[in-house]
């Protein structure tokens, strides 16, 4: 069984994303590594510890605080979509779960350095920390088997800042370095979980689905609906529909049940750090050689195009049962 870390700026669908890969028995989460994204760094320490108390059971990963801002330039803010404090304001009491004293980049480095098995990166948010690891050991970070990524938008669907993802706009320079360095990845692009050309890829909830997880009953599933609160209500006034989209949870899903990736292409992903129109934007070419700087010779990423919807959804719900 591969290890994996999760490297994330815990939000609203981060913490769903976290009790999904902690309650499946399939996947051993070696560490949660944070990093400042959505919310300030201390705000999302809060909520990966806040959503292991939910989790509950005596055998949690440890939880390591990162990287405070990008590489370049400052945070950008996401409360908007998930509230003050990244759980949709419910209110929730602080942890009783405390985090490391070692920081995120030397344990992800110590852990992937000592593991003798494979060991896998999932990141749900701006790729700081990874690209920090990167540059100080690449040899340790090269044993990584494969990094998936939340991230990106290859058909031009970005946030309302324009064509670019919020993970990735986040942190390009971070993203570049992630993108070039040659571990393969899979990218799990934002409307993987926004859009759907028929049912069979719609991996967002509908309210009768997003009911049917809270009446699991515990306060783990409740916990999973209600701290998206401002998320669910932000749907309701942009697409005037009670839908919620998860993006973080369909990138864990497509690492941990990769039969649910329905499309997918090879290529290498470039990010724009220009700071031109297309700052942050991912572009992805199939051709083998390029002309471009740094790019491999041969095509290391993957981009996920389609998920099975329906199967994503039984997969969350029967981990959250
Ligand atoms: C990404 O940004 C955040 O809103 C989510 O947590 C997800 O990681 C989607 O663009
Ligand atoms: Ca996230």
């Amino acid at each position: 069984m591969a290890k994996y870390i999760i490297d994330t700026d815990t939000a609203s669908d981060d913490a769903v994303a976290l009790a999904m890969a902690l309650k499946d028995p399939s996947c051993k989460v070696a560490a949660i590594t944070v990093v400042a994204g959505n919310v300030p760094l201390q705000t999302a320490v809060r909520n990966a510890l806040i959503t292991l108390d939910m989790v509950g059971g005596d055998d949690l990963p440890p939880v390591y605080v990162g990287a405070e801002k990008p590489l370049i330039g400052q945070r950008l803010d996401a409360s908007h979509i998930h509230g003050q404090d990244g759980l949709g304001d419910i209110g929730y009491p602080d942890p009783v779960h405390q985090p490391e004293k070692e920081g995120a980049v030397q344990a992800m480095l110590r852990i992937i350095d000592t593991c003798d098995e494979d060991i896998e990166l999932i990141t749900l948010g701006p790729l700081t920390n990874v690209a920090i690891a990167i540059t100080l050991e690449p040899a340790i970070m090269k044993k990584l088997r494969r990094i998936t990524v939340m991230g990106g938008s290859q058909l031009g669907y970005g946030s309302p800042r324009g064509v670019s993802e919020f993970n990735i706009l986040s942190d390009p320079e971070a993203a570049q370095i992630v993108c070039r360095f040659g571990v393969p990845i899979t990218m799990v692009p934002l409307e993987v979980c926004k859009r759907a050309a028929s049912p069979d890829d719609d991996c967002r909830l509908s309210a009768a689905e997003m009911a049917a997880i809270k009446d699991i009953g515990t306060d783990l599933a409740r916990f999973c609906i209600d701290c998206n609160k401002t998320l669910i209500d932000y749907n309701k006034k942009a697409y005037k529909n009670e839908v919620l989209g998860l993006a973080d949870p369909t990138a864990v899903a497509a690492a941990l049940r990769p039969g649910l990736i329905k499309e997918s292409f090879a290529c290498n992903i470039q990010v724009d750090t220009s700071g031109s129109h297309t700052h942050g934007q991912t572009n992805a070419t199939r051709l083998k050689k390029t002309i471009m700087e740094g790019m491999a010779e041969h095509l290391t990423h993957t981009v996920v195009k389609t998920m099975d919807g329906p199967g994503f959804k039984t997969y969350l719900y029967d981990m959250l049962k």
